[in-house]
């Protein structure tokens, strides 16, 4: 006997819990999350029904909820997301947040570079947000640019946004940005985090760079900034909760000027940034 919707979503909330059920049992019907309580006396389609535990037995394993549905919301916009691409996460709000704050001093046409694009939620944000900027976005990741591309067109900014691919600045050798933005990779080679929750889904090269510290990816970005940012130029990087002060010591040793430690809205610090010039 085919369900209703109460009754699948009873079963969805007991294997996986509520918010999950909620959201998957509304993608699987194509729905909205009000429907869900608008009509619980729905009776299921077949297909429906399969798809319902399809997505909860995939949620029950640990894959993520945002591969799952395809998508994660950033700063207010859907990115299309799979298992190319990292999940864009809140506390990368506050690099954009900073990179906005940046941007607000500059007058258009100010030129920025992205590292490490992925999904693109940076540089589609900025783009986005201040369409007079000229935003280009690098990623070694062949498919996760792939990704990036298809989001820009979604939001409407592919023209206005120069996608390459190639190691850090290696895709825009001889260039030079007012402000170059990047989350990399960043946590520890050993970092238990690795091996639990949605980390075990996402590219370990979008996470991880191998290095002990975590900190590779940081030295080589930090290392090529003086090269790649115009006089007046600012750097600004996401960084792991525990990586502030090394950070810092980074940019300071690189000669970079006016050194910034900004925390998230849990109060971590979780930006770190620097002039040149
Ligand atoms: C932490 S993810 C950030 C993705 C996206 N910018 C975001 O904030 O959601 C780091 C990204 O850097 C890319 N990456 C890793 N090593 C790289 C390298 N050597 N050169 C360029 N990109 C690299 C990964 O493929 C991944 O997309």
């Amino acid at each position: 006997m085919r369900r209703t919707l109460r009754a699948a979503l009873g079963e969805a909330i007991e294997a996986i819990g509520r918010v999950d059920a909620q959201v998957l049992v509304a993608d699987a019907l194509g729905v909205d999350r009000a429907h869900l309580a608008a009509h619980p006396m729905r009776v299921l389609t077949e297909s429906e029904d399969a798809k319902v535990d399809l997505l909860v037995a995939q949620r029950a394993i640990g894959l993520p909820v945002a591969y799952l549905v395809g998508k994660r919301e950033f700063y207010g916009r859907d990115f299309t997301v799979g298992p190319d691409v990292l999940i864009p996460r809140p506390e990368t709000e506050t690099l954009v947040e900073a990179a906005l704050a940046h941007l607000a001093g500059q007058g258009a046409g100010a030129t920025v570079l992205d590292l490490g694009t992925g999904s693109g939620a940076i540089a589609i944000t900025l783009a986005c947000e201040r369409p007079d900027a000229r935003v280009t976005a690098t990623e070694a990741s062949p498919a996760a640019l792939a990704v990036a591309r298809s989001n820009a067109k979604d939001r409407g900014c592919a023209e206005r946004i120069e996608f390459a691919e190639g190691e850090w600045y290696g895709a825009v050798a001889g260039r030079a940005f007012d402000l170059v933005v990047s989350n990399p990779p960043y946590v520890a080679r050993d970092d238990p985090h690795l091996a639990q929750g949605d980390l075990r889904f996402e590219p370990r090269s979008a996470l991880a760079d191998g290095s002990v510290d975590g900190l590779a990816s940081i030295r080589a970005i930090v290392a090529g900034a003086r090269e790649h940012l115009n006089p007046g130029g600012s750097l600004l990087l996401e960084h792991g909760y525990d990586q502030a002060v090394k950070v810092a010591a980074l940019l300071a040793a690189a000669g970079l000027r006016e050194i910034v430690s900004i925390a998230d809205l849990a109060g971590i610090p979780r930006v770190a940034g620097g002039k040149i010039g």
